[in-house]
């Protein structure tokens, strides 16, 4: 990578209010909470409320990034909104957030990658700012993936939860060394029968629910999570000594164990949301950033990485040095 770096200097997030907790999913579909506490280490999701939006979250979590570092709509020259669920099938939601931020400048996309749309996301606006195509980026994972369950579906609907995670991106010619280190992503389009909506505008009028075969796509997950971690961290010319945190994707505890396990890191330098958030798809590795470095674990200049896998087969790992060399 060029001597530009691409800082991550900010993150906001934001939750619904409504919590539904693995009691309240035993009332209507045959589940218990030992089974989901055992098998996926999740408690309790949040769910939009009837007319809360995608891009409702995402603005909220856009905004709290944004004051955190006493920025505006203004300052941004790019959006990309990670979602597998936007508010409509066009406009982008990114596109509904730049009028709503006054983001006039800022060009707006969104990126479908379902569980990795973050980590996709990432790497384009990355190379976006390395590029020289704008300053700073808005970079959001937003879902309200409760629309798309199917909530007879047990082997299904306990997993997921909604939510939104947004960071700043600012590109900085000084800093050496730090924000966005390396970046890695996969795709294998040949597993596309174990984890995919069965709806869409081009195959079927409707939206469609989730179907998986949980247990093919678990066993694809550690060993292709972990390979891509090894391969962006020889991009990074770096080794896991060199890592602070894990903040994976939260899709089920024992994935993330298993790649805590596999990195060989202490327990206490991984960040675990899954049991509060469940599974919020492309929100979930911003979702537990922002808990992070809200709760003061995740310090300025510290490496995190991230990796997330999600339909498709999509993957990827990123492996950033947070915040911004201090003057
Ligand atoms: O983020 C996108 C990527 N997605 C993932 O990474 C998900 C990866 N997969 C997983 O997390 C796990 O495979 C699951 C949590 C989805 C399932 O766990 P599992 O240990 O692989 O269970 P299984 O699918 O093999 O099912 C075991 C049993 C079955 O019963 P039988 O056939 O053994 O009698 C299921 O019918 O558990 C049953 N089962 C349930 N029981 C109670 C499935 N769902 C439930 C449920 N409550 N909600």
């Amino acid at each position: 990578m060029s001597d530009i770096s691409v800082l991550m200097t900010s993150v906001g997030a934001y939750l619904p209010k409504k919590i539904l907790t693995n009691e309240d999913l035993s009332a209507f579909v045959d589940t218990d909470d030992e089974w989901i506490r055992q098998r996926t280490g999740i408690t309790q999701r949040h769910i939009v409320a009837d007319g809360e939006l995608t891009s409702d979250m995402a603005r909220e979590a856009a905004l709290q990034a944004l004051q955190r570092v006493g920025l505006d709509g203004v300052d941004i020259d790019l959006i990309i909104v990670a979602t597998t669920t936007p508010d409509d099938t066009f406009p982008s939601t990114a596109a509904k957030l730049q009028h709503q931020l006054g983001a006039v400048y800022a060009v707006a996309f969104d990126v479908q990658a379902v569980c990795a749309g973050f980590v996709y996301a990432l790497d384009i606006a990355d190379a976006m700012l390395r590029s020289g195509r704008g300053k700073r980026a808005l970079v959001i994972g937003a879902e309200s993936f409760s629309k798309l369950l199917d909530w007879q579906d047990r082997s299904t609907c306990v997993l997921f939860g909604d939510g939104a995670g947004a960071v700043i991106l600012e590109r900085d010619e000084y800093a050496v060394e730090w924000g966005i280190r390396s970046s890695i992503l996969h795709t294998d389009g040949a597993h596309r029968d174990i984890l995919y909506v069965d709806g869409g505008p081009s195959s079927s009028s409707a939206v469609g629910h989730v179907r998986m075969e949980g247990n093919k796509v678990f066993r694809h997950a550690v060993e292709k999570l972990s390979s891509a971690m090894d391969e962006a961290l020889a991009a990074a010319n770096m080794t896991v000594s060199d890592v602070d945190w894990l903040v994976p994707h939260q899709a089920n505890i024992r994935i993330i164990d298993g790649m805590q396990k596999k990195m060989q890191l202490p327990t206490d330098r991984v960040v675990r949301t899954v049991d509060k958030h469940a599974n919020t798809s492309a929100a979930s590795i911003p979702l537990a950033l922002s808990v992070a470095v809200g709760d003061g674990r995740i310090k300025n200049g510290e490496v995190v990485a991230f990796e997330a896998i999600g339909g498709g087969l999509v993957w990827g790992a990123t492996l950033v040095k947070y915040g911004r060399p201090q003057k």
